[in-house]
């Protein structure tokens, strides 16, 4: 959708829809990039399209690293036993994303192809060299195996490829996994307009997933598992459907280390919970906020660098909106305090409440004393994780994400008030949770070795790092120019 700012009503926030352009099919550019198969080093495209390639490029200038494990050190208790509890960063411009992947003390240290610990699928939203393998390989080979398997041919980070057609140059879905969770939340796939286009690229890596095990059998007639990158949307996209649809396949991400709670990590639902809000509601796309159109020597032309938009909110916001771009910066950052503060009391109830749980099982408590403890801990966490999550829902559907932050405080407190019970008959009546308010305190009550994952990284970065990079020059699909002045920030090291 487009409005035109002679189009507004003013000073209001409403906006009639009956002006909206009606939306085409996905047109394509009709620019070739390559004859067969995913061009997915950026500056082949360059050379076509030099203005979409620099605004691209400018996502690189969101380096800012912002350890979230410093700034809220509870969630390394309510992560504990997953690797998020060991390293987790605030999202940083598309131009990072797989250096972040590489960097990430989540994705471990590997010493060869076959060693751990994360599965293939670990890269599947940070690279248009994603879909290139999957249609060399096969997606069920593409998903089976640990993720140094891809190491020397997964090097160009989130770019044209992921999002257009090399053939035509058009907007394309890259990912046939989220055409099939489309399908089944009941979507007709040749109903996509051009317009839902312009949300559904991005929905392809900021959508809700899990690795569903799947064996098969190779041509050679081996037997294999893959891990497939599923959208687990058939009951609907809202929190509560997709716990059903966890639920009745008794699907865990984790066993809780403290609390033993079968427990779900939510990825990052942001267009699941984007679309409860106003702006879906009224069409209004992702691409309108984030890649608002730009005009360069007379040249209009979309802009690629994916950032925040009240950056550039002149061209973002006030292209529908008439407010003062003062007046629209309180709005939003009044919304953002109302999130954090039922975020930080949701947060704390859910951490005391793995914590007690923790301190009921060292007290001889049994499955059938914690058994409806821990459900309404996994029901707890999984929708505050679903809204916080997925980035920024404070403003992309703030009511949705009070609600759920509401009912997860409300849970957390049902587990503690239930807790009380089963600690007295153990015979604590005055057990207070240990202090968990720093990242060290926090980690170590997680259990996390921190110093150890550290040094362990910093070698697999010194030495198979290094041979991936050399071998995907040698292959011709890496060029290092791509990578010229970028900085390597991590949370251990900057
Ligand atoms: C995250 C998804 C995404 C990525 C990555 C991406 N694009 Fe786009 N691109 C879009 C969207 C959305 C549009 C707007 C399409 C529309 O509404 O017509 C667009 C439009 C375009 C157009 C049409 C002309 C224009 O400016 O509107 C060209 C050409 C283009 N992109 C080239 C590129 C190139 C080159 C790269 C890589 C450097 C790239 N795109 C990366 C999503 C993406
Ligand atoms: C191929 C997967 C992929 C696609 C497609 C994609 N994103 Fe992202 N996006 C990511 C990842 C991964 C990160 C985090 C990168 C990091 O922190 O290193 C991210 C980060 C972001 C950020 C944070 C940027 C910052 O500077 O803080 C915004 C905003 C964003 N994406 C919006 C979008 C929008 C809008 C679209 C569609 C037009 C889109 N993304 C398409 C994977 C993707
Ligand atoms: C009406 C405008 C608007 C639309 C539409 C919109 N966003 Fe945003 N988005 C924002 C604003 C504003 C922020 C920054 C909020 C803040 O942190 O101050 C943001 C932030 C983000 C971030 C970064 C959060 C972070 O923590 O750095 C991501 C990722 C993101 N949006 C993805 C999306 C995706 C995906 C869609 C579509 C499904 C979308 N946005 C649609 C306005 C919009
Ligand atoms: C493409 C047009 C478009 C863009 C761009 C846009 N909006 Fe909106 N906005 C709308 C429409 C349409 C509505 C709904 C009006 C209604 O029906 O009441 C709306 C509603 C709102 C509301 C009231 C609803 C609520 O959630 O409280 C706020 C606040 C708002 N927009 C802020 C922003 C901000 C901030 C940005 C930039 C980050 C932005 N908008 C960008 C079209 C847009």
């Amino acid at each position: 959708m487009r409005l035109h700012k002679a189009l507004l009503l003013s000073s209001t926030f409403i906006i009639t829809t009956s002006f909206m352009v009606v939306p085409e099919s996905p047109a394509g550019t009709g620019t070739m990039i390559k004859k067969e198969g995913i061009e997915s080093r950026n500056e082949e495209w360059a050379k076509h399209f030099p203005l979409q390639y620099n605004s691209w490029k400018q996502t690189s200038q969101s380096e800012k690293i912002i350890d979230m494990l410093e700034k809220k050190p509870q969630l390394a208790v309510i992560w504990a036993g997953y690797g998020f509890a060991k390293d987790y960063n605030a999202p940083r411009g598309h131009y990072y994303a797989l250096q972040d992947n590489i960097n990430t003390l989540r994705t471990g240290a590997p010493v060869g192809p076959i060693t751990g610990p994360m599965p293939t699928a670990c890269w599947s939203c940070k690279s248009p060299d994603v879909p290139r393998m999957m249609e060399k390989d096969g997606e069920l080979e593409f998903f089976t195996g640990k993720w140094a398997k891809y190491g020397p041919e997964i090097v160009n980070t989130i770019g044209c490829g992921d999002c257009h057609d090399s053939q035509t140059g058009g907007m394309a879905l890259s990912r046939d996994y989220l055409k099939r969770g489309l399908e089944a939340s009941g979507v007709k796939l040749d109903e996509i307009t051009k317009n839902d286009m312009r949300s559904l690229v991005c929905a392809q890596c900021h959508s809700e997933y899990y690795f569903k095990k799947t064996p098969w059998e190779d041509k050679d007639g081996n037997k294999k598992v893959a891990k497939v990158v599923t959208f687990p949307w058939d009951n609907g996209l809202s929190a509560e459907e997709m716990e059903a649809y966890y639920d009745d396949i008794q699907f865990k991400d984790w066993t809780h280390k403290i609390s033993r709670a079968p427990m779900l990590k939510a990825q990052h639902p942001g267009y699941e919970i984007f679309k409860t809000g106003i702006h879906a509601r009224r069409d209004v796309s992702c691409a309108d906020c984030h890649m608002p159109s730009s005009v360069e020597d007379g040249e209009t032309y979309t802009n690629h660098n994916i950032q925040n938009p009240l950056d550039d909110i002149d061209n973002t916001c006030l292209s529908c909106h008439d407010q003062s771009e003062e007046e629209f910066r309180t709005v939003v950052e009044q919304k953002l305090q109302r999130k954090e503060q039922l975020m930080e009391i949701a947060m704390d109830n859910l951490a005391k409440a793995h914590l007690e749980a923790g301190k009921a099982w060292e007290l001889g408590a049994t499955e059938e004393d914690m058994a409806d403890i821990l459900q309404d801990i996994r029901h707890g966490q999984w929708r505050w994780d679903y809204s916080i999550a997925s980035h920024a829902s404070f403003f992309h559907a703030p009511e949705e994400t009070l609600r759920l932050l509401a009912v997860s405080n409300e849970l957390a407190q049902t587990a503690r008030l239930k807790l009380v019970k089963v600690l007295a008959k153990y015979g604590d009546i005055a057990y207070m949770a240990p202090d968990f308010t720093t990242k060290e305190k926090a980690q170590a009550l997680a259990g996390v070795p921190l110093a150890k994952l550290v040094e362990e990284k910093k070698r697999f970065k010194a030495t198979l790092v290094k041979e991936w990079e050399k071998q995907a020059v040698k292959n011709g699909v890496l060029n290092m120019d791509s990578r010229k002045g970028m900085s390597d920030k991590s949370s251990y090291s900057n």
